[in-house]
């Protein structure tokens, strides 16, 4: 009888987190030595933000992904109810949930990856950088969780203004003596999928094919794609070039607009890559550009050769301390930059426009915490 009544409560323990740790000191089992079902090994990932527009089909993705062993899902709002549902899903990540700032040391700590995806998205209107008042304190107050409880894991950083907070969370991480610049990743996958998409539709192939370099920051003038380094090999003509630049740089704004009020773009970072090549589910083809990243960087971490994604991170390719472009991932985090290459001269005026804005971007983001 009692041990059937342990039972129940081990079992419904992902909606009430506190009550784990109490149960813990009396109980033989303890979370962190909680596997999935099987005893697959695999990598603990939290998500930070997990009840919102991203953060719940970001979880659905990654309680698919086999590499994940471990989910723990944090939002201020509604992280039971995603968590009781997520938790149902029959695949073999162990999912908890955890409810406001409290809860946020045992969310984080062991964490492999840490996904952040809080704050407040766009309105009509709005620029990225209008979020920077809201969200910087909350991507301050995340991530001095990370510096107390998994100061070594990779960080994907997803709430904007990227180009910004990922400069206040280094300058935090510095404060703390933990920054190590190779695990902080600002995501910018879906600039990169956005361009995939628009190019594959101008010359009418398959967006599966396409591989476009966009490097800079993630905002505006800062998303500099680089055309001529296409794949597979093709040429533009000149209008082209201004209406796939203009396109990709404004794709957020054509989702903001579209959704007239109800949020910035949730759904439409998809593309069958990577994400399928290891997922349980081959029919299952589209996945976030934030759960395809993610994906990358678990399989660096595991040790795959040759994985390499744009992020924007701190970067010596310019004179910027941060800029996004193509890295190469593994145990490390982004163990390797890898130069811009060559660049037209269409792609040369737009990488100084860029730099002009990502640097007042990024002096924002430091002042935030050094001020
Ligand atoms: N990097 C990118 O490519 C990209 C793309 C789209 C959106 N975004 C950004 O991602 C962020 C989230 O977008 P969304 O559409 O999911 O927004 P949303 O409002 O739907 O969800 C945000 C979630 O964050 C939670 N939150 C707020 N404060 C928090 C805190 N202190 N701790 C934990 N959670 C907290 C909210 O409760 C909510 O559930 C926005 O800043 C948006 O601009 C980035």
């Amino acid at each position: 009888m009692e041990e059937a009544a342990h039972r129940i409560a081990m079992i419904s323990s992902h909606l009430h987190p506190s009550d784990i740790q109490q149960m813990e000191r009396g109980s033989v089992v303890r979370r962190s030595d909680c596997r999935a079902k099987g005893g697959a090994p695999g990598f603990k990932v939290a998500i930070l933000g997990a009840a919102g527009g991203i953060g719940q089909s970001l979880s659905l993705l990654l309680k698919m992904n086999p590499l994940v062993s471990v989910l723990h899902l944090y939002d201020v709002v509604n992280a039971p109810g995603v968590t009781a549902d997520i938790s149902h899903m029959d695949t073999a990540a162990v999912v908890r949930g955890f409810l406001g700032q409290p809860q946020l040391d045992s969310a984080l700590t062991g964490m492999d990856l840490v996904i952040i995806p809080a704050g407040v998205p766009r309105k009509p209107g709005m620029s990225r950088d209008d979020l920077f008042n809201i969200n910087a304190g909350i991507v301050k107050t995340l991530c001095e969780g990370i510096t107390r409880c998994c100061p070594h894991a990779v960080v994907n950083l997803i709430s904007n203004p990227v180009n910004s907070t990922i400069p206040i969370a280094a300058e935090v991480f510095k404060k703390a003596g933990t920054f190590d610049p190779k695990m902080l990743l600002g995501v910018t996958k879906l600039d990169v999928v956005r361009a995939n998409t628009f190019v594959a539709e101008v010359l009418g192939i398959d967006p599966r094919e396409v591989e476009v370099p966009v490097v800079g920051g993630h905002a505006g003038v800062t998303i500099l794609p680089l055309l001529s380094q296409v794949k597979p090999p093709c040429s533009f003509t000149s209008e082209e070039i201004n209406y796939l630049t203009d396109r990709i740089q404004n794709g957020g704004t054509e989702v903001v607009e579209a959704k007239a009020g109800a949020g910035s773009a949730t759904l439409s970072m998809v593309g069958p890559t990577a994400f399928q090549n290891i997922c349980f589910f081959p029919h299952i083809g589209q996945a976030f550009a934030a759960a395809k990243f993610a994906d990358a960087c678990l399989r660096g971490l595991r040790g795959d050769a040759g994985i390499v994604e744009c992020a924007f991170v701190a970067s010596q390719v310019t004179e910027l301390p941060f800029f996004a472009s193509k890295v190469r991932l593994g145990r490390g985090g982004a163990e390797e930059i890898l130069p811009l290459g060559l660049l037209n001269e269409y792609e040369r005026a737009g990488l100084e426009k860029a730099k002009k804005e990502l640097s007042e971007s990024i002096k924002k983001g430091v002042t935030f915490i050094t001020k």
